[in-house]
């Protein structure tokens, strides 16, 4: 049966370009004389009965939106259909919704769903084609570009921009005050922020999960640009970098909705730790959620155009479900089986960590000497 009524919906930590999806894949369909409907709040919207929760998406509802950041949807990221908050005795507790989820589905007549997302939302979606829904297309949705199967998720360049043009910033009030200011990004389990903006905002040292990194070698870092007369240097570390031996720095354990940690606080760790060593005065921000506020970089914006327009062209193509990926700038749709439950990270012998380290950058897990021996 050729798919006639489309669902989409938005899960997870918002990303600049979720509207430029939603536009994209929208007007495809319509061209082809679809029904498309939004869901409100990832899945809230078809699991309550809220008058408003699924939203007809006509050309006049999806006009003039591709450049506006956040979601015209909504977002949730406690909003796991096999871990729904509902009202039990003592308040709310987790239940099992994947059920009703898929029958509420067929009930209004949905032959298949874009699910706009990160890992998470790609591994619920694998889950509930499991559990019989029709049909399911993803789009990689990230400003942390952790998915795997893709080259890169959109919202990532957003986020480099904005981390890039901070320390661009921070370079002149450091200078100034000749001191080390720790810049802590997104980036939970992978460091491709914190990777990019560094190299390209001119970091002295970038700390990443993918290398646990050494106090002692930053320092000496630290020691090495004094003795050439830099009297400050400025570290980025994304928010799930952690020193060898050491843990992740953790704000909120999470809960039974939310399953995974809020991280935050490294960079006044690391701040204080440096000041320590090298008895200099440092300082440390946190970027946080501007990195993913405001609307997408041209970048972004097209590959969400692109990915948009393909999750819908899948459809009509017949290809089954999977999750749109870009691969060597080839659009493909990539088995979800593959990308559930898998994160990318930067890869230790990739191009950007060798270029980081030629120029002289630090991760802190350099050898003591590594320096000086230049
Ligand atoms: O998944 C993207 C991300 O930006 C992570 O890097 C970060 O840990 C998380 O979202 C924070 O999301 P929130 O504050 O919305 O829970």
């Amino acid at each position: 049966m050729a798919t006639r009524k489309i669902a989409i919906s938005t899960g997870g930590g918002d990303a600049p370009g979720l509207n430029a999806v939603i536009r994209a894949a929208t007007l495809g369909a319509l061209e082809r004389g679809w029904e498309v409907w939004g869901i409100r709040q990832g899945y809230r919207g078809l699991l309550e009965d809220a008058p408003d929760g699924l939203i007809r998406l006509d050309r006049e509802r999806v006009r003039g939106i591709a450049h506006l950041g956040g979601t015209i949807l909504g977002t949730a990221n406690r909003g796991d259909p096999f871990h729904y908050p509902t009202p039990g005795e003592h308040g709310l507790v987790p239940r099992d919704r994947s059920g009703d989820l898929v029958r509420r589905f067929r009930e209004r007549g949905f032959d298949a769903l874009i699910a706009v997302g990160g890992d998470g939302s790609m591994r619920i979606a694998h889950e509930l084609l499991q559990r019989g829904l029709p049909l399911v297309v993803g789009v990689p949705k990230t400003i942390d570009n952790d998915v795997c199967c893709t080259d890169i998720t959109f919202g990532f360049d957003t986020a480099v921009s904005i981390a890039t043009e901070a320390l661009d910033r921070l370079h002149t009030t450091t200078e100034a005050h000749e001191r080390i200011m720790v810049v802590e990004v997104m980036g939970r389990h992978a460091g491709w922020i914190a990777l990019n903006a560094g190299i390209a905002g001119g970091a002295d040292a970038i700390l990443i999960p993918e290398i646990p990194f050494r106090y002692d070698a930053i320092a000496d870092k630290i020691r090495l640009r004094e003795s050439r007369g830099r009297r400050f240097s400025i570290v980025v570390a994304a928010e799930g970098a952690y020193s060898e031996g050491g843990e992740l720095t953790i704000k909120d354990a999470g809960d039974a909705f939310r399953r995974t940690a809020v991280l935050g606080g490294v960079a006044e760790r690391v701040a204080k730790e440096l000041a320590a060593r090298t008895g200099k005065e440092a300082r440390s921000m946190v970027l946080g959620h501007l990195q993913r506020g405001g609307g997408p970089t041209t970048a972004d914006r097209l590959l969400a155009l692109r990915f948009g327009a393909a999750a819908t062209r899948f459809l009509v193509e017949d290809c089954g479900s999977g999750m749109v990926a870009l691969r060597a700038n080839r659009i493909e749709l990539v088995p979800l089986a593959e990308v559930a439950g898998k994160t990318k990270t930067v890869p230790l012998d990739s191009d950007s960590v060798v270029t980081a380290r030629e120029m002289g950058l630090c991760f802190g897990d350099e050898p003591p000497g590594h320096f000086t021996e230049r």
